[in-house]
C-alpha cells in the first residue's frame, strides 16, 4: 500500500478543509496557473495529465490551451476534490476534460502523455523517485513536465508570518522528518533535480519565480492561514481549542496589513515558487 497517510489526509482532512474555504484557495492561487501554463508551453492538440488536480482549475485552463483536439486528464487521490473538479466539466468541454481517481505514484496512464502538469500536487508522494519514474512510463516521446512547488518558507511570508504568530501563541510544533511529504517537500532545487535524474527525466531545471497571490479579502486570507499551510497544520497538531483558534485568527488578521498590500481586488501577497521542468527523451 502506498501513500496511505496522504490518501486519508486528503480525503478526510485537507480536502474537506480546502473545499470548505469556498473557492478562496483557487482565487488565491490563480497567478500560479499563469506562470505554470507559460512554463509548460501547452500546444493545441496535446494530451495533458494534471497530477494532483484538486478541484480542477489548472486542468480547466490547460483544456482551454490544448483546445478541442487536445485532452486533459486531471487525477487525484481525493474523492471530494474530484467531485468539485467534475463540476467544471460542461457540455462544451465534455470528452476533452476528464477527471479520475488515481494515485500518480502507481497508475499507468494511456494514451501517452505529452505534458505532465501540476500546481502543488507532486510534493506528497511516499517515494518521489518511484512516483516520477512511474509518470515517465506514461510519457509520449519528447514529453514535457512542468510542476509548481513552494520555495522555502523564508521566501513565502504569507505562510511564514502566520506560522510565527501561531508559534508565539501555542509554541513550536514537533520537528518533522526533513523532506517529508508536504507543501514544502520540494523547497530545495538540488533535491528536486536529483529526484528527476534518478527517475529517468532529462533536462531537469528549477526556476525560482516570484509572484503575487491575490484575489481574496483580508478575512479570507486570515481564514486560509488558520486552515491550510504550516500555520493551519500547527493549529491542528496542537489540537487548538476554539478559543485558541479565534486568538490565532485575530492575531493573523491584525498583522496582515503589515505584510500584504490591500488592493481593490483583494489582498496582494508576495510569494515564491519553484517552476520545475524536465523532458522525457
Ligand atoms: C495542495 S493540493 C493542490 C490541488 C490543485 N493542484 C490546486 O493547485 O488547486 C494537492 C493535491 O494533490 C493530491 N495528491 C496528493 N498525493 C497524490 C497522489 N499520489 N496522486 C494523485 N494526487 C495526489 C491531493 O489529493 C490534493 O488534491
Amino acid at each position: 500500500m502506498v501513500n496511505e497517510t496522504q490518501k486519508t489526509y486528503w480525503n478526510e482532512i485537507a480536502g474537506p478543509k480546502w473545499l470548505g474555504l469556498g473557492g478562496a484557495m483557487e482565487a488565491r492561487l490563480a497567478p500560479v496557473n499563469d506562470a505554470l501554463i507559460e512554463a509548460a508551453a501547452l500546444q493545441p492538440g496535446e494530451h495533458v495529465l494534471d497530477v494532483g488536480c484538486g478541484a480542477g482549475f489548472t486542468s480547466l485552463e490547460a483544456a482551454h490551451k490544448v483546445g478541442p483536439h487536445g485532452h486533459v486528464l486531471g487525477v487525484d487521490i481525493s474523492h471530494s476534490m474530484l467531485e468539485a473538479a467534475r463540476e467544471l466539466t460542461t457540455g462544451e468541454n465534455a470528452g476533452q476534460l476528464e477527471f479520475a481517481l488515481a494515485d500518480a505514484q502507481t497508475e499507468y496512464f494511456t494514451p501517452p502523455v505529452n505534458v505532465f502538469l501540476s500546481r502543488f500536487g507532486v510534493m506528497f508522494f511516499d517515494n518521489p523517485v518511484a512516483a516520477f519514474a512511474n509518470l515517465r512510463r506514461s510519457a509520449a516521446p519528447g514529453a514535457r513536465l512542468a510542476f509548481a512547488a513552494w520555495a522555502p518558507l523564508a521566501d513565502n511570508i504569507h505562510w511564514a508570518k502566520p506560522l510565527a504568530l501561531v508559534q508565539a501563541l501555542l509554541g513550536p510544533g514537533e520537528k518533522g522528518m526533513p523532506r517529508a511529504a508536504g507543501p514544502l517537500a520540494f523547497d530545495d532545487p538540488d533535491y528536486v533535480l536529483a529526484i528527476l535524474r534518478d527517475a529517468g527525466w532529462s533536462h531537469g531545471a528549477v526556476r525560482v519565480q516570484g509572484l503575487h497571490l491575490r484575489g481574496v479579502s483580508l478575512d479570507e486570507e486570515a481564514q486560509i492561514a488558520c486552515t491550510m499551510g504550516p500555520s493551519g497544520a500547527l493549529l491542528d497538531g496542537k489540537h487548538a481549542s476554539l478559543a485558541q483558534r479565534e486568538m490565532a485568527y485575530d492575531a493573523i488578521r491584525t498583522a496582515l496589513p503589515g505584510y500584504a498590500q490591500i488592493t481593490p481586488d483583494g489582498v496582494r501577497l508576495a510569494a515564491t515558487i519553484h517552476l520545475i521542468t524536465a523532458r522525457a527523451m
